[in-house]
């Protein structure tokens, strides 16, 4: 059989990354493919370089709309990144009857449901391993491996650039400020790293996940973010006397609100104890946890960015397509895990509605009666204590750190309650508030 033929747009470090490891396991991949996958066409800014990467035979073009017009062409590989030009692109791959494979979270989790309509209508299929967790195959995972399953929840490390940053700063004492301009000099981080250090990053992906995992349409504008660039080394210090780590972790799961049926989209920063698996991913790897009801819980670990690692993703979208391309739309596996006219419309719950413990830390006058007060108001608000820590005050301080944590409650709850202690005369600071996942 000939070999499928396979246009790339954009080679940078993803693309080159595929280019290479297609030619170095070309053997085992048309074994297990049943035919060759070729890149026969690449669109490049920058033509020589792209030319430095690829063999004699590929073509190299600088319009990415020659490659998706190509009638050469069976896949296409949107490695471009971004929004606008990325949607236009793949929308018309897919109008010229090709497949499509993309690792653009950020183009799915704004556009995905666009374009997987417009997939679905004409047949072809668009696949993105890559998009999430890089080389770790969690799309699979979720939409094959655990399809006999109701999916609970979804738990994970998902960008490898803020996990770094946090290790760091757990491991070396450091402030964010500090470990951020180490990472961007170390190549870690963008000169720009405001979609990973923000959260924005991590929520492209979870939105995607909660999509497979509860068979909901892609969400990403009703995702709660927060980042890490406001966290402070002090809470990292508190978190681990208390038994915990601080992660940036994306959750989706299934909950209730007043009895109705919702899910929980949200990225933010999230005490774990530290004696989990998962508390103890570090550096820039990624790591995903779901709780689902026949398997339990399984934890998929690895590296979720880099050349390679991507392209194992990449390349193994490539090599489903391939083996798919010739049977029936509708024996093919959904996009989304669960067939179109099969998703629901549970609604995502707002922040004031999700269930979680706390960490509190209120900066308090140390005087007679704060410790009263503050348990005071948490139990007017129904919410019950698990843990405190007080640091004891300096020779000649007179103000002194509090530390809380509570049992599950609502997050409206909290709310209410840090609003009448952030009133109290001995509080001069705003609380601070950090959620707390036990993942058990
Ligand atoms: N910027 C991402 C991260 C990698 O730091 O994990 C690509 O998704």
């Amino acid at each position: 059989m000939k070999p499928i033929k396979v246009g790339l747009l954009g080679i940078g470090t993803v693309g080159a990354g595929t280019y290479n490891v297609l030619q170095r396991n070309q053997e085992d991949i048309r074994r297990r493919a049943g035919r060759g996958i070729e890149i026969a066409m690449v669109a490049a800014r920058n033509l020589e370089r792209a030319r430095g990467i690829v063999g004699a035979d590929c073509v190299v073009v600088d319009d990415p709309f020659a490659v998706v017009d190509s009638p050469d062409i069976d896949i296409v590989v949107e490695l471009i990144g971004g929004y606008e030009l990325p949607r236009e692109l793949v929308l018309r791959a897919i109008a010229n009857g090709k497949h499509v494979v993309t690792a653009n979270k950020a183009l799915l989790a704004q556009h995905g449901n666009e374009i997987f309509a417009a997939a679905q209508e004409k047949g072809v299929m668009v696949a993105f391993e890559a998009a999430v967790a890089g080389g770790v195959p969690i799309i699979k995972a979720l939409r094959e491996g655990l399809t006999a399953n109701r999916i609970e929840s979804v738990a994970g490390i998902i960008n490898g650039t803020t996990n770094f940053i946090l290790s760091e700063m757990r491991e070396k004492g450091l402030d964010f400020a500090t470990v951020l301009k180490q990472a961007q000099e170390l190549g870690y981080a963008e000169a720009d790293p405001t979609f990973d250090i923000e959260g924005v990053d991590a929520a492209h992906k979870l939105a995607i996940m909660s999509s497979i995992a509860f068979g909901i349409p892609v969400q990403f504008e009703k995702a709660h973010i927060e980042g890490i660039s406001t966290l402070q080394a002090v809470d990292i210090r508190y978190a681990e006397q208390l038994g915990y780590r601080i992660k940036l972790l994306g959750i989706t799961r299934r909950a209730q609100a007043d009895g109705v049926d919702g899910i929980e989209l949200r990225v933010h920063p999230t005490l774990i104890p530290a004696n989990r698996l998962i508390a103890n991913v570090e550096g820039a790897m990624n790591a995903v946890l779901v709780h689902a009801d026949a398997v339990g819980s399984t934890l998929y670990y690895g590296k979720g960015a880099g050349s390679e690692p991507t392209a194992s993703a990449v390349i193994a979208d490539l090599v489903d397509v391939t083996r798919l391309a010739t049977v029936d739309p509708y024996c093919r596996v959904p996009h989304l895990a669960f067939q179109p006219n099969e998703m629901t419309d549970v609604p995502v719950l707002p922040m004031s509605e999700i269930r979680s413990s706390y960490y509190l830390r209120v900066y308090v006058k140390d005087q007679l009666g704060v410790m009263a007060d503050l348990t005071r108001i948490l139990a007017d608000a129904g919410i019950s204590i698990d843990a405190v820590l007080q640091k004891e005050p300096g020779e000649l301080q007179t103000r002194t750190d509090i530390i809380i944590i509570t049992h599950q409650t609502r997050e409206k709850f909290v709310d209410a309650a840090i609003a009448r202690i952030e009133a109290l005369e001995a509080v001069e600071r705003k609380v601070t508030r950090i959620r707390l996942e036990s993942l058990s």
